[in-house]
This record gives C-alpha cells, sequence and structure tokens, in this order.
C-alpha cells in the first residue's frame, strides 16, 4: 500500500502532487494583453501554490513550466519565459530556502542560457539538504525523452558490463528517472481544462489520479488546490486490484 501523510483532519494527503501550469496565454488574451502578461501573472502564482503545498504538508510537488515542445512558440514568447525562470530562481534562492523547500529540476537544463544552468545549480546545491516538501521544476521536460535518456543510460551500463539486461527491470528504470528516489505522483492536476497529458511524468504517472479544472492557471487558489484534493480522497485508488 502507498505511504500517505495524514493531514491535521485526519485525511489522506497525497505524498506528491504534480500540476501541469496550462492556461496563462488564454488567460492574457481574454484580457486583451500579450501571452507574455500571463506568464508573469502564472509565474507569481506558482510561488503562492508552492508555498500552499508545503504549508499544508505536501511531500513532493512536480510543476510542469516548460516542456520540450514549448521552444515551438515564438522567440519572443520563450525569451519571456526564460527570463521569468530565471527571476524566479533569484527569488527561490532568497526566499524558498527559508521555507524549507528543497528544489530539484525534471528536464535537460542543458539547452537554457549559461546564467540561467548557473542558476539551477546554484538553487539546487543551497537547498539539497533540506528536510521539508521537495519541489521538482519541470523544464524543458518530456516524458519521452525522459525514457529514452533512461534507457540510454541503462544500455550503457551493460555495454560497461555493470549491469546485465536481466537486471533492467521497472525499479532500475525509475532510479535512471529524473525523479529518482521520489514516490509516483499520487494526483496530477491540470487547469485550463485541457484533457490530456502532454508529455507529463509518462513513466510516473501510471497510477496517478487526475484532475482536471476549468480555470486557467493564473486565476487557480489555493481553494482549487483544496478542491482537487477532496476530489483525490473520494477516489478509489485500486492499482489493478479489487
Ligand atoms: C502554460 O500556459 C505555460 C507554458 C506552457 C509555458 P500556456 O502558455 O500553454 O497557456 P495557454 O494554454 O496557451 O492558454
Ligand atoms: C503543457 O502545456 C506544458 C506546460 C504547462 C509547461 P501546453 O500548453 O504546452 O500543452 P498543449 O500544447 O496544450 O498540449
Ligand atoms: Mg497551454
Amino acid at each position: 500500500m502507498r505511504k500517505k501523510k495524514e493531514s491535521g483532519k485526519g485525511e489522506l494527503l497525497p505524498s506528491h502532487i504534480g500540476i501541469i501550469m496550462d492556461g496563462n496565454g488564454r488567460w492574457a488574451q481574454k484580457r486583451g494583453l500579450p501571452r507574455s502578461a500571463g506568464h508573469t501573472v502564472g509565474a507569481a502564482n506558482f510561488k503562492k501554490i508552492t508555498r500552499y503545498c508545503s504549508s499544508i504538508g505536501i511531500r513532493y510537488l512536480t510543476v510542469y513550466a516548460f516542456s520540450t515542445e514549448n521552444w515551438k512558440r515564438p522567440a519572443e514568447e520563450v525569451g519571456a519565459l526564460l527570463g521569468l525562470f530565471r527571476q524566479y530562481l533569484e527569488e527561490a534562492l532568497r526566499d524558498f530556502l527559508n521555507d524549507d523547500i528543497k528544489v530539484r529540476f525534471l528536464g535537460d537544463v542543458s539547452a537554457f542560457p549559461k546564467a540561467l544552468q548557473e542558476l539551477i545549480a546554484e538553487t539546487v546545491e543551497v537547498s539539497k539538504n533540506r528536510t521539508g516538501m521537495t519541489l521538482n521544476i519541470a523544464m524543458n521536460y518530456g516524458g519521452r525523452a525522459e525514457i529514452v535518456r533512461a534507457a540510454q543510460q541503462a544500455a550503457q551500463l551493460v555495454k560497461d558490463g555493470e549491469l546485465s539486461p536481466e537486471e533492467i527491470d521497472e525499479a532500475r528504470l525509475s532510479s535512471l528517472m529524473y525523479t529518482a528516489g521520489e514516490p509516483d505522483p499520487d494526483l496530477i492536476i491540470r487547469p485550463s481544462g485541457e484533457q490530456r497529458i502532454s508529455n507529463f511524468l509518462l513513466w510516473q504517472s501510471a497510477y496517478a489520479e487526475y484532475v482536471i479544472l476549468d480555470i486557467l492557471w493564473p486565476d487557480f487558489k489555493p481553494a482549487d488546490l483544496d478542491k482537487a484534493i477532496a476530489e483525490y480522497q473520494k477516489r478509489k485508488r485500486r492499482f489493478g486490484g479489487v
């Protein structure tokens, strides 16, 4: 049985929540603003919701910030997003660390500008011994790319004589994912109403519960997170059993 943390009310809290932070562009367009304005408000909301998750006792939070496919967007929009990542990581170094949040990154961050890569490395280093909530920020992340990377690493281990093909099992592959050592997500929330995975945590979400909310990410409030958790708590998870 999956281990879950008890909240103050004695209800079962998901220990790992994933959030696809979607709907920034539509939020801005509805207001006649450029899409980047939606990203600015969405980034501020990321900080608020992260803090809220930490305060209610969530152990792991994974947020989808930028997918391997998001490079297809206009250069101006990608540039605005990279600027926000930089700003928020600088803030994270100041703030989140006081909040006892450990930050990890999922994805190939080597594709980002040098200054951003340095901030990423510094954030990981400074926070690595924190014991509070783990925040995984998925940036230049794609579930398929992650699985390919794990397969390549396993193949290399076999080639180097450190592993036999029979030893490549689910546990071994899990240990080669960016989320190595973490429990799989229990609950994945997608605001914006889209009913798809968009390449998020493909390997890890085998038995995650999905909650789709018809609200755009910049409007997503702590009360919406509570609503998603309440919905999750009503679900009966069977993991293939009865
Ligand atoms: C999510 O919001 C943020 C990123 C993908 C970086 P979108 O920018 O996808 O917003 P919509 O879906 O177009 O409204
Ligand atoms: C998923 O949203 C990626 C992030 C939220 C970072 P997208 O907006 O890129 O997904 P699609 O294109 O609607 O599937
Ligand atoms: Mg979108």
